[in-house]
């Protein structure tokens, strides 16, 4: 069965976002597989983002992302990989539709709320990076 990892992001666990966007993938029919609260390290962020390395804004979203805890989740559904990336909505929350989650919860494409993978491989990847030992 497809799998995806969707990490909420710092200002999301600092907003008090967890449950919301939990609920919203729970009641879509996804299966939640793994979670855990972290807080990551720069080299870890880096090789998360690696992708987006030589990005103007790599280093700022990479301060993000150790600014605090983050929640990392493994859901598991049909075609969960893409329709996790339509709840989430686009990655700057003036273009996201009302609706998804960044569409209702953000404002600036600096601070989103939520990562989602974008494909299959690298869904198979980030999980691999994020729950080396498992989904525990
Ligand atoms: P994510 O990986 O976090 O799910 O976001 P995404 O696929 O929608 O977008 P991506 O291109 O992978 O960008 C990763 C994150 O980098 C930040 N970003 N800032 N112009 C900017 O300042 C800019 N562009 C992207 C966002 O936090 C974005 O989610
Ligand atoms: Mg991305």
């Amino acid at each position: 069965m497809e799998q995806t990892f969707i990490m909420i992001k710092p200002d999301g666990v600092q907003r008090g976002l967890v449950g919301e966007i939990i609920s919203r993938f729970e009641k879509k029919g996804f299966t939640l597989k793994g979670l855990k609260l972290q807080t990551v390290e720069q080299s870890f962020a880096e090789k998360h983002y690696e992708d987006l390395a030589t990005k103007p804004f790599f280093s700022g979203l990479v301060e993000y992302i150790i600014s605090g805890p983050v929640v990392a989740m493994i859901w598991e559904g049909k075609g969960v990989v893409a329709t996790g990336r339509k709840i989430i909505g686009a990655t700057n929350p003036a273009a996201s539709e009302p609706g998804t989650i960044r569409g209702d919860f953000a404002i600036h494409v600096g601070r989103n709320v939520i990562h989602g993978s974008d494909s299959v491989e690298s869904a198979t990847k980030e999980i691999g990076l994020w729950f080396p030992d498992g989904p525990n």
